[in-house]
C-alpha cells in the first residue's frame, strides 16, 4: 500500500525522490543515534507517509514534542489523517523555513532534526539555506541526522555538512532498497 502511494506521488512530485518508504532496518539504524530520554523536541523533515514518525513516537517521552515538516500536500494530508498523537505538530511547508516553524510552534531549539529530503536534487543555494537554518534551529550538541541513498558520494552532501557542523560521522545500512548512507552531524 505504502509503495503504491509513493509511486503515485513520485510521478507527480520529483522531490519525493523515492518509490518506496525506508525499511524498518533503515529506520532503526538512523534512530539508534537519538537520545530519546534527553530529547524535548525532535523535528522531522520529509516524513512522507510516516515510517520514521511512528517509530519516533514509540520511543519519545510522553512530554516530548515532534514537529513534522512535509512539503508535499498529499503526504501531509495522509499524516494528518493517520497520526493521532497529541505530541505531534503537522506543518505543510519546506524545511528551509524551519526557524519560522519553530517560532510559530512557540519552540526555540530542537534536540534532534532528522531528514529524508533528497539533498542531491536541491540547488546549491537551497542546500546551504537548509543547512544554515538547521544549524541555527539546533541546541548546542544537538544532532542533525540525514539519510540518503548510498550512491551519493561525499562531495554531494558531506562536503556541505562539514562546512556547518564540527563533527560529521558517516554510517551505512545495507538492508534497505537502495542501501542508505547515514550522516550524524553534531552541533
Ligand atoms: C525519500 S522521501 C522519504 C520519506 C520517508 N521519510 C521515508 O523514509 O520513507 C523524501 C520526503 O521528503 C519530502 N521533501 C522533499 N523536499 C522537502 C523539503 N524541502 N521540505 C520538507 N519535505 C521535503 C518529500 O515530499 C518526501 O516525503
Amino acid at each position: 500500500m505504502d509503495t503504491i502511494t509513493y509511486l503515485k506521488t513520485f510521478i507527480r512530485d520529483k522531490n519525493v525522490a523515492s518509490i518506496t518508504p525506508t525499511s524498518p532496518f533503515g529506520v532503526r539504524r538512523v534512530c539508534r543515534e537519538i537520545n530519546f530520554a534527553n530529547s524535548d523536541l525532535i523535528v522531522e523533515y520529509g516524513p512522507g507517509t510516516g515510517v520514521f514518525t511512528n517509530y519516533l513516537l514509540k520511543y519519545m517521552r510522553i512530554d516530548s514534542r515532534l514537529i513534522l515538516i512535509e512539503r508535499n500536500k498529499y503526504f501531509s494530508s495522509i499524516l494528518e489523517r493517520t497520526i493521532r498523537d497529541p505530541r505531534v505538530i503537522f506543518v505543510n511547508d519546506s524545511a528551509e523555513n524551519v526557524l519560522e516553524t519553530l517560532r510559530s510552534c512557540q519552540e526555540s531549539e530542537a534536540d534532534c532534526i532528522i531528514s529524508g529530503i533528497p539533498f542531491l536534487l536541491l540547488s546549491e543555494d537551497m542546500k546551504n539555506r537548509i543547512l544554515y537554518n538547521t544549524h541555527r534551529a539546533l541546541k548546542h550538541k544537538g544532532k542533525f541526522l540525514v539519510y540518503q541513498t548510498c550512491f551519493q558520494a561525499d562531495h554531494h552532501f558531506k562536503f556541505y555538512l562539514d562546512r556547518f557542523f564540527p563533527v560529521v560521522n558517516t554510517k551505512f545500512e545495507f538492508m534497505n532498497i537502495p542501501p542508505l548512507r547515514i550522516y550524524e552531524a553534531v552541533k
